[in-house]
């Protein structure tokens, strides 16, 4: 079978590197994004040590020049992309939002979703020549305003902050809308809840695994034909058990 190819962004740690090791382990090329070239190079080592055909790319997500120079070595190399998993994020605690500067939204933004369209935008030509590609955006609950807004949810205990919920609930509809431009083509867009994992991004302050998180993002990776487009799907922190996934809301 031909090897499938895919690229994930942030991929030099936390859930992009262990989404990376999952989707190697599947058999794919795993082309690791990182901006930061001596991280990448230690990410791409550790997973060639574990057998994984690992390739660092230099990919700032806020550079639509490093964005368009990965599409040009993938294409070049490879001639199409299977898979895309945009995962680089940064999260920016804000305050309240009646004291959150619209600086700090803007970088959260600038990550979080303006990164999403440039990186998509740029590798969509080799997505929609490959035979069945899947796209991911590494979302959350907090971006759901079902979730963050209903009393009951474990969501309402937590302060109320702008810059992170809000870009992903910007996320999701970036993902609702190359969703429904791209129904119809073999191309699947969905968000991915990978759930409250430790990693940097919150001090180590989840209560999931990092490789747990990346198991969402491998599943939306690797649909089947009949599998969902234009959904938030993974980890249902109400579920009762650790393994509880599912479709959540908007
Ligand atoms: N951890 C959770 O509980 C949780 C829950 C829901 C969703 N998520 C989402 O999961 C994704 C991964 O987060 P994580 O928890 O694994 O955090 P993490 O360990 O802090 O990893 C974030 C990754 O994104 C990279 N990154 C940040 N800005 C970038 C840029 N401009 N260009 C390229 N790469 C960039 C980081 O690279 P550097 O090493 O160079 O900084 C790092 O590789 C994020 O989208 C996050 O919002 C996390």
């Amino acid at each position: 079978m031909t090897e499938l190819i895919a690229l994930i962004t942030g991929a030099n740690k936390g859930i992009g590197l262990e989404t990376a090791r999952q989707l190697g382990c599947h058999g794919m090329a795993a082309l690791l994004g990182a901006r930061d070239e001596a991280r990448g190079r230690a990410a791409e080592a550790a997973l060639r040590a574990e057998d994984i055909d690992a390739h660092y790319v230099e990919l700032d997500v806020t550079d639509a020049k490093s964005a368009r120079r990965v599409a040009e070595w993938v294409g070049a190399r490879y001639g199409r992309l299977d898979v895309l998993v945009n995962n680089a994020g940064i999260a920016v605690r804000g305050g309240p939002p009646s004291e959150t500067s619209p600086d700090v939204l803007r970088e959260v933004f600038e990550t979080n979703v303006l990164g999403v369209v440039t990186v998509t935008n740029a590798v969509l030509p080799l997505l929609r020549r490959a035979a069945r590609a899947r796209i991911v955006n590494v979302s959350s609950e907090i971006g759901s305003v079902t979730f963050m807004s209903d009393r009951s949810s474990p969501a309402w205990q937590m302060p109320a902050s702008l810059p992170y919920p809000a870009s992903k609930a910007a996320l999701n509809m970036v993902t609702a809308m190359y969703a429904k431009e791209l129904a119809g083509t073999p191309v699947k867009v969905n968000a991915a809840n990978p759930g409250y994992c430790a990693t940097d991004l919150n001090a180590h302050s989840g209560f999931r695994s990092a490789a747990e998180g990346a198991s969402v993002s491998v599943h939306l990776a690797t649909l089947p034909d009949d599998g969902p487009t234009g959904t938030l799907w993974g980890h249902l922190w109400g579920a009762p058990g650790p393994g509880q996934y599912g479709t959540l809301p908007w």
